[in-house]
């Protein structure tokens, strides 16, 4: 099988075809959708090739009767139905990204309107729980602010090993990147999470990244090499590529996607209709057609 970090022939042959095929025009990978619940053939088969060319695609709906029943019935015609039941996902497995008054809930980013830095979501999980695709869909829109940037974390990889080929090998050290153990109240909440940040993903056998730019709690491997490396990694984030995208979603627009590495900036709501968006996060990769 493939492996695109130890095979050099697989690397080769996997980015020239990424090269070839990624798509850099945001337009190109919008999809308008007449009925999430039920899609055409040609629209499923346009989602599902820019998840497997761009790991990613954006969509854009009628308004909804019901928007979790809909956009249940859209992920699971990609085969997104393993989700992940955490702490505040309802029982369909969608949670509520809005700004939350609950004590418990606010101290949690997501649920407040500040901005998040780049990262792929679920890094803290252990491998049994890997999240390999999210999806987010608007309902609410901000007053202002809230724009989501992505990257397709593959094409990440790829520019950094082509730039230094060091900086992409110290990325995928087996202990390049710690998550202490989460306690509340002396009670263990989630383990200590140790590993790489690139990996071949067993499952799947794709490349897959695991990555927080939050840096309080997150510790690196004690070496000038992985250090570096992650420092070259953050500075190649902050810079623009034609890989970068950016986004302000509006009311009845989405995102599909094969865990990209993404951010939020800070956002305003509007007064009558806190921004709200429905994030669903899946165990399986988006389904190709
Ligand atoms: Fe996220």
């Amino acid at each position: 099988m493939a492996n695109v970090i130890t095979s050099t022939d697989d690397y080769q042959f996997w980015r020239d075809e990424k090269l070839a095929k990624a798509q850099t025009n945001i337009e190109n990978c919008l999809v308008e959708v007449c009925n999430p619940a039920q899609l055409s053939t040609a629209e499923k088969s346009k989602i599902s090739d820019l998840c497997r060319i761009n790991n990613f695609a954006l969509f854009h709906t009628p308004a909804q009767q019901n928007y979790e029943s809909s956009i249940v019935s859209f992920n699971q015609q990609f085969g997104l139905t393993e989700f992940d039941q955490h702490l505040y996902a309802q029982k369909h497995g969608l949670a509520h990204i809005t700004q939350s008054h609950q004590s418990d809930q606010s101290e949690f980013i997501p649920y407040t309107n500040r901005a998040i830095g780049w990262h792929t979501d679920g890094y803290y999980n252990p491998p049994k729980a890997r999240i390999r695709a999210f999806s987010l869909f608007c309902v609410s829109p901000a007053e202002s602010g809230g724009e989501n940037q992505w990257i397709d974390q593959q094409m990440v990889y790829l520019t950094l090993r082509e730039d230094n080929p060091d900086v992409a090998k110290a990325l995928t050290h087996t202990q390049a990147m710690c998550i202490p153990e989460h306690k509340v109240d002396g009670q263990i909440r989630r383990k200590m999470s140790i590993g790489p940040i690139f990996f071949t993903d067993e499952l799947t056998n794709q490349l897959y990244m695991r990555y927080t730019q939050r840096k309080k709690n997150i510790s690196f491997h004690e070496s000038d090499e992985i250090r570096q490396a992650v420092t070259i990694l953050d500075q190649f984030l902050t810079s623009q590529t034609p890989y970068h995208f950016s986004h302000s979603m509006q009311a009845n627009q989405g995102l599909i996607c094969n865990n990209v590495l993404h951010k939020r900036s800070s956002y305003k709501s509007q007064k009558d209709a806190p921004r709200l968006l429905l994030r669903g996060r899946y165990f399986n990769r988006v389904h190709p057609w």
